[in-house]
């Protein structure tokens, strides 16, 4: 046998050594086996993970696979790993680490190597905290709360588009244009662009997944090319005629010379722009999906809207738009009794973690009025998500909006397919008819 087929074995073995049914998981689809465990790629896995990571966390909660990797899934391990300050977010920025720990060069596909050590996602402290209190002015509480009125007549405007239709794609009609009009205005970017950014952040969205195929990685060079360039041409355009918009400001941040520095300034519109909208997309289109298919908790919010607030935040647990993130260990330490060696890479299932019911009792139930709901759905610690407060709100408008304009709205298809990508999941269409 190869060392890939002994690599397969080797993992079959380990996947029935902890109950788990290897056709249920698709280990032999070509190109994307080593994922299995840990991975929803394969479509059946991708459709309902859940059952993988209850059994992980039951029999294998800190758990090591043959490629180095370490996933864990129990909601202890994984909030005192983000909370901890010797875990380190900067591993995506070493190629070495990319290929030892992912183990692409044994099997082809590798994480992107794009370059990201500009992207705060990807830096520690103190430079983290440098980028990260220039973006974080424009998403406080009460500078978000401003944006109400415009939120709400921008779902109010695309629902009356859908009105008289009888059937939309929630994705494309809804989902999509909501957050990406609200960040977009944010920014200052033109409205006109819009449609070129969803062809764009598309393609880039892998770049944020531990294994990314070939052709995907084709997509990924392509539109970071295109992104560096349109920001490129914008901030030249825009230099020349500062206004009161995020963009804006951090020119003037960039211009005092030592807060931001130009590859920062491309890097952190990038991170805004995709991470401003794709994952409220995802929150809307998976938490729609999840109210469809517990119809009584979908008419308990259309006829109690007052429910929006603790809704969402269980929508955020239920299916979360954000799937994994990962650390590294910086020095030698012990996590939930297990010693890890400097540099081990610790994998957060954040979509099991938010299933593990020693904190959330009865996690498969969706219960919109669940309390306390502490999910970490925007994850925790240093890199606790930027937008979260500018998420919230336009899914507290959205919902109670959508559901009550369109009280019959039912799915249109069995089963809605979810996008390939890993880290961040979500449905490629919602067809529905109302
Ligand atoms: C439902 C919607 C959203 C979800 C589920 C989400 C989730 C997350 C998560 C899990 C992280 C941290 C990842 C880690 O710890 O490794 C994060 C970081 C971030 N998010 Fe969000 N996000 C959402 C919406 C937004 C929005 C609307 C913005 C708008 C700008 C945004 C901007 C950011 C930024 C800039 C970071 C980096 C923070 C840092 O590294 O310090 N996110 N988000």
């Amino acid at each position: 046998m190869t060392d890939a087929a002994d690599m397969m074995t080797n993992l079959a073995e380990q996947m029935i050594s902890i109950d788990l049914a290897p056709e249920e998981i698709d280990i032999f689809q070509p190109g994307v086996a080593e994922m299995a465990l840990f991975s929803p790629m394969a479509p059946k896995v991708r459709a309902n993970p859940w059952p993988i990571y209850h059994a992980l966390r039951e029999q294998d909660p800190i758990h090591f696979s043959p490629f180095g990797t370490c996933l864990l899934t129990r909601y202890e391990d994984a909030v005192s790993v983000l909370r901890d300050k010797r875990f380190s977010v900067e591993h995506r920025n070493y190629a070495e680490d990319r290929q030892g720990t992912m183990m692409g060069d044994t099997f082809g596909p590798a994480p992107s190597e794009r370059d990201l050590s500009n992207v705060m996602l990807f830096i520690d402290p103190p430079r983290h905290t440098r980028l990260r209190t220039l973006v974080n002015k424009a998403f406080t509480p009460r500078v978000v709360e401003r944006l109400r009125t415009r939120v709400e007549e921008i779902v109010d405007e695309l629902l009356d588009r859908a009105e008289g239709t009888g059937s939309m794609d929630v994705i494309s009609d809804f989902a999509y244009p909501l957050p990406v009009q609200v960040i977009c205005e944010m920014l200052g970017v033109p409205a006109e662009d819009q449609d070129r950014i969803r062809v764009w952040s598309r393609k880039i969205a892998p770049i944020l997944d531990p294994i990314v195929t070939a052709e995907a990685q084709a997509g990924i060079e392509e539109a970071a090319d295109y992104l560096d360039t349109y920001w490129d041409e914008l901030i030249e355009t825009r230099r020349k005629d500062l206004r009161d918009d995020l963009l804006s400001e951090l020119i003037r941040a960039e211009d005092e010379g030592h807060r931001l520095d130009h590859a920062e300034l491309r890097s952190t519109c990038n991170l805004v722009l995709i991470a401003g909208h794709e994952t409220t997309m995802n929150l809307i289109g998976n938490g729609l999906l999840a109210l469809l298919r517990n119809p009584s908790e979908k008419d308990k919010l259309r006829e109690r809207p007052e429910l929006a607030r603790s809704a969402v935040e269980e929508l955020l647990r239920f299916d979360s738009p954000v799937h994994l993130t990962a650390r590294s260990a910086s020095e030698p330490l012990e996590v939930g009794g297990v010693e890890f060696e400097r540099g081990q890479l610790a994998v957060i299932a954040i979509g099991g973690v938010n299933r593990d019911p020693s904190q959330f009792p009865d996690p498969d139930r969706l219960d919109i009025e669940r309390d306390p709901n502490h999910h970490i759905a925007f994850s925790a610690g240093a890199h606790f998500c930027v937008g979260a407060q500018l998420a919230r709100l336009e899914a507290q408008i959205a919902f109670p909006k959508l559901l009550q304009r369109f009280p019959s709205i039912e799915l249109a298809v069995e089963q809605p397919e979810y996008r390939e990508t890993i880290t961040l999941r979500g449905l490629q269409e919602l067809p529905v008819a109302f």
